[in-house]
């Protein structure tokens, strides 16, 4: 008869052989003082009759104990343990190859005079440890990913300065392969001399967002070709057990916020420019309309006095003055109003070259244009486009006669007209090859009355209408000095009626 003692240690007995760990006691010289064995086991012994062996020789055929063995840190430490072993090549062991597994190894006490103290050794979880592995493998691929196409570039490196993280966004903005960077680069490469250094002690003050921290600092970035990147910088130095081990930069590249900034700047500039002009406009029609009347008054009394009364000699000769001043006060309101754009616009599709062709015409036989070179180029394929004649003779008119005006009668005044990178405009450039236009006038130079001719001469107001009657057609004026002397005025018209779609 077996008592209930018995039936209880008979079922453990069976419980640890049939159990899918493998179970092995050691004494504290290694020896093996006793071990399941489950033919399911696929790791460690899975032999029989292995009792008094040492367990590293019995097991894998070492002279010496395993290194990182559990059952070490339990004989030093008295403490449970568990530690991962990975069996490869190096250890000789050729029927487990790169067997990683993990040991757990605990302390069991002798009870009685017979025993002695014994160490527990049993493979730990085996499966979770290695579905952990691919899970970290996994994950790993993710947190790469998720480096490699973040927006703003990611750059790490050890406390050497070597670049052990390069992301896309860095190749783009410092125009460094990652091959380039991760074998050859320092970090300090990437800034204008002496600046990594001053990174760094900023981010080991506390001053800068926290220690180890540099938030939203502003920095130039060095690109491989030499040439610099704006760059907002967020930092922090990377600490292991309170060592730094590496730092890691995010540089988000301010080139595209800078362009917007300008772009934004400029047309501010030309709203502003704009609402000028507009109120200007506003009170010279407004002056116009006011001096119409006086000044038809003069002409007419003037004209009375010289056929009613018998007016010889230098009285004569002041009231034919008087006229002829009127007269011209009459052709500068004349001009103001269509300026103001009082006068009636009439838009049909016309052809461009045509328009500038007949200014030409009506101008090139002038005195002036005697000495001065005309070179045309005109782009027939350009469609006909939406203007009003009269008003865009006036344009070309004014500035071509400023142009004569600048050459002072000699020199090239060449004339083109394009398509461009099919923006949906026409493009006529006029240029000379005079003085140029002074760069501190040049902002000023399409402000009604600004002239820098003589009395007499010039009104001011040719450029100014230009402006307002290009602006009219939904295009652009512009004029610039070009480089090789002389100035350029460019203008672009829609190719079709603002408003209408384009096929
Ligand atoms: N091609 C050019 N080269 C140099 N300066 C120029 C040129 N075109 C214009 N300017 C400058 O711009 C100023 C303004 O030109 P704008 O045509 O508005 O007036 P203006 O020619 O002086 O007088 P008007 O009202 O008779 O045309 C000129 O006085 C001149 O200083
Ligand atoms: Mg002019």
């Amino acid at each position: 008869m077996i008592n209930g003692n018995q039936v209880e240690n008979h079922y453990l007995l069976k419980a640890i052989e049939t159990i899918k760990r493998q179970i092995i006691i050691i004494s504290h010289d290694y020896k093996i003082l006793a071990s399941n064995c489950n033919p399911d086991i696929k790791y460690f012994l899975n032999r029989n009759s292995s009792e008094g062996e040492i367990c590293y020789h019995a097991l894998f055929n070492f002279d010496s104990p395993c290194k990182n063995c559990p059952a070490t840190e339990v004989k030093k430490t008295g403490k449970p343990s568990l530690k991962r072993i990975v069996i490869d090549d190096e250890n000789n062991l050729n029927t487990k190859k790169n067997l990683c597994s993990c040991l757990y190894a605990y302390p069991m006490e002798a009870t009685n005079n017979d025993e002695e103290d014994a160490i527990v050794v049993l493979d730990f979880d085996l499966p979770s440890i290695f579905r952990y592995d691919e899970k970290r493998v996994t994950s790993n691929a993710f947190l790469r990913n998720l480096i490699n196409s973040a927006a703003d570039g990611v750059i790490a490196a050890d406390m050497t300065g070597k670049i052990i993280i390069f992301n896309k966004a860095a190749t783009e903005i410092s125009g460094y392969t990652r091959k380039e960077a991760i074998d050859y680069l320092n970090i300090s490469d990437l800034y204008p001399p002496g600046d990594a250094k001053k990174i760094m002690k900023k981010m080991r003050s506390d001053d800068y967002g926290g220690k180890g921290l540099l938030k939203g600092h502003k920095q130039a970035a060095i690109r491989k070709d030499g040439t610099s990147t704006p760059i907002v910088l967020n930092a922090s130095i990377v600490y292991e057990d309170d060592k730094e081990v590496a730092s890691i930069g995010f540089f988000h590249d301010l080139r595209e916020a800078k362009r917007l900034e300008a772009e934004l700047e400029k047309m501010q500039v030309q709203l502003l420019q704009a609402e000028k002009m507009s109120s200007l406009g506003k009170l010279a029609a407004g002056v116009a309309h006011q001096l119409n009347n006086p000044l038809g008054g003069i002409t007419l009394f003037t004209q009375l006095m010289l056929e009613d009364y018998d007016i010889n000699g230098d009285a004569k000769d002041d009231l034919l003055k008087i006229q002829r001043d009127a007269e011209r006060c009459s052709a500068i309101v004349k001009e103001l109003l269509e300026f103001a754009r009082q006068t009636k616009r009439e838009v049909k599709l016309q052809n461009i070259n045509k328009i500038v062709g007949r200014t030409l015409f009506l101008l090139r036989n002038q005195a002036i244009f005697q000495n001065i070179e005309i070179i045309e180029a005109y782009d027939t394929s350009i469609p006909e486009i939406p203007a009003d004649i009269q008003q865009l003779n006036h344009v070309f008119m004014n500035i071509i006669l400023n142009a004569a005006d600048a050459m002072e009668g000699s020199g090239i005044l060449e004339i083109r007209t394009f398509l461009k990178n099919s923006d949906g405009m026409a493009h006529i450039t006029i240029s000379d090859t005079g003085p140029g236009i002074p760069e501190s006038i040049l902002p000023t130079i399409f402000e009604p009355f600004f002239t820098t001719k003589e009395e007499g001469k010039g009104t001011g107001l040719g450029l100014s209408m230009a402006y307002g009657i290009v602006e009219s057609h939904h295009g652009k004026i512009k004029a610039e000095n070009r480089p090789e002397g002389g100035t350029i005025f460019s203008i672009t018209l829609p190719l079709k009626q603002v408003g209408e779609s384009h096929s």
